[in-house]
């Protein structure tokens, strides 16, 4: 089924940034200086001259100084030189970016540190390109543009700065991707739409992309993404993605995304308010895992990795799922529909089921999954919940790498009464209480005792505000922590 109404197709991200190593910056109109608070001067104007201006050298403060012909200088807070992490190092390129929105032409001098400089690249351009780059329909705004940056540092740094450089670009161009799926409306990118940019910029990755249709589905018996479609004109689409390393992997992953190409509810139509206007970003989960796989050849990932991408949309109409209504998931586990805006959780059941017969290591889902998980943590911090700690271990250290911050709420294993059912295996809903809890305990289900992890990003994958790497808008949150964890994955 194809859309009647004109919409422009869906466009991959294009622009590509030009970054380098560099001793003494020779492009930038803008140069950005770190400034810490323990050092006594201020480079330039002088700590008293910089006072009187305004500027304290506190993380995220900056401060304009014009340059006549010469590259304006954007003095960059930091803190306390004994408090720079990457995450600061990210935030000081992205303040840098964010102070001076005309200049398309950058330079960071980046300073010494414990921290190894590779990363230290990677970081800056993670920062300064993820927070000029805002998702816009049609064309490229001006004000996200951002043309060229020079990473100045003495010689006998700039090789660690380069491979770095190279890596921090893999992960913004993920990132932006993860930003542009989840941003574009959900009637332009459709089901199917999602399938063919699997294929095209998939099999350009180096993954074997399968695009597994409605008739395949009703024979795998995915009757989790089969029952949620039914409502929708646009047919569903599963896309299963393998990476594979040279040689032997050092281990099998499988990696689950939600991917709701637009959250309407179902026959439980959602009110019409601003926040359910953001429904579009809920395959962000099925993004997210896509961008990442995409960058798992580049960066050298060891790890097999297989993809599950879960498309359909949620719509009501007079074929769409009842409530009350029993589906049949993949593998026969029976579900009583209590409610068809619980969605994400009977599509994503199909998939981890699939995954188990891969006979995987670990399994690591994503989705935004519940408004409870909004409401518990915000928009700045992910849930996460599992059946294995080393799983949960690995995740929270490559959130903390990245920057994409997770808490661990429990598996209550007491709460799975609330999904009992007197007529079938499950229902898909529990309590009003414990939200994302009872969502992660459906998963749970479905894993058959395989290491697992839930990552619930409902409130992470939009932002209402600009704040260090991320932007107001769709965050293309989870991308970096996908690529990390599958790159340091250890069975
Ligand atoms: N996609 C939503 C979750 C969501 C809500 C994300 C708000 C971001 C902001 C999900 O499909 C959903 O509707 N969940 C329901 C589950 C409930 C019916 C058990 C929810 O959280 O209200
Ligand atoms: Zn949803
Ligand atoms: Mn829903």
């Amino acid at each position: 089924m194809t859309h009647k109404a004109p919409y422009p197709p869906f466009e991959l991200p294009v622009r590509r940034l030009s970054v380098g190593a560099v001793e003494a910056a020779a492009e930038a109109t803008a140069v950005g200086v770190v400034v810490f608070a323990d050092d006594d001067d201020v480079p330039g104007i002088g700590a008293a001259r910089a006072s009187e201006l305004g500027f304290t050298p506190k993380p995220g403060a900056t401060l304009v100084l014009a340059g006549g012909d010469a590259p304006v200088t954007v003095l960059l807070g930091a803190g306390q030189r004994s408090a720079l992490d990457l995450a600061a190092v990210r935030n000081l390129a992205a303040a840098l970016a964010r102070a001076v929105p005309a200049h398309t032409h950058l330079a960071i001098e980046l300073p010494l540190s414990e921290l190894a400089d590779s990363e230290v690249a990677a970081a800056a351009v993670e920062g300064a390109a993820l927070a000029r780059y805002v998702y816009r329909i049609g064309a490229e705004s001006d004000d996200a543009r951002l043309d060229s940056l020079e990473l100045v540092a003495g010689q006998a740094r700039l090789d660690d700065l380069a491979a770095g450089i190279a890596r921090g670009e893999v992960l913004v161009r993920a990132a932006k991707l993860t930003r542009d799926l989840a941003g574009t409306p959900g009637g332009m990118l459709t089901p199917t739409q999602v399938g063919r940019v699997a294929l095209e910029i998939g099999a350009a990755a180096g993954l074997e992309v399968e695009v597994v249709g409605e008739d395949e589905l009703v024979e795998l018996g995915c009757g989790g993404l089969l029952g949620v479609s039914l409502g929708s004109e646009e047919p569903p689409v599963m896309v299963k993605l393998r990476y594979r390393p040279e040689g032997t992997p050092s281990g099998r992953l499988a990696l689950v995304g939600k991917g709701i190409t637009y959250d309407a509810g179902g026959l439980a139509l959602k009110p019409g308010d601003e926040i359910h206007a953001t429904m579009k970003n809920d395959m962000t989960g099925a993004g997210a895992v896509f961008a990442a796989m995409t960058a798992l050849k580049e960066l050298g990932c060891t790890n097999e990795v297989i993809g599950y991408l879960m498309c359909t949309d949620n719509m009501p109409s007079g074929s769409a799922l009842r409530l009350g209504d029993i589906i049949v998931m993949r593998g026969g586990t029976t579900v009583e529909v209590i409610n068809t805006d619980a969605e994400g959780r009977l599509v994503m059941a199909d998939a981890l089921v699939l995954a188990t017969e891969e006979k995987v290591d670990a399994i690591v889902d994503i989705a935004t999954l519940t408004g409870a998980c909004l409401r518990t943590f915000g928009t700045e911090i992910a849930g996460v919940m599992g059946n294995n700690e080393a799983i949960l271990g690995q995740l929270k250290a490559a959130s903390a790498r990245v920057d994409e911050p997770v808490w661990e709420l429990p598996l209550a294993h007491r709460y799975r009464g609330e999904l009992t059912s007197t007529i079938a295996d499950l229902r898909n809903m529990g309590g009003v209480n414990a939200g994302s809890i009872t969502a992660a305990l459906f998963l749970n289900e479905f894993v058959a005792g395989i290491p697992w992890a839930h990552i619930d990003i409902a409130g992470t994958a939009q932002s209402p505000a600009d704040r260090g790497w991320i932007n107001k808008g769709t965050t293309g949150w989870g991308t970096r922590l996908l690529i990390d964890f599958a790159l340091n994955f250890s069975a």
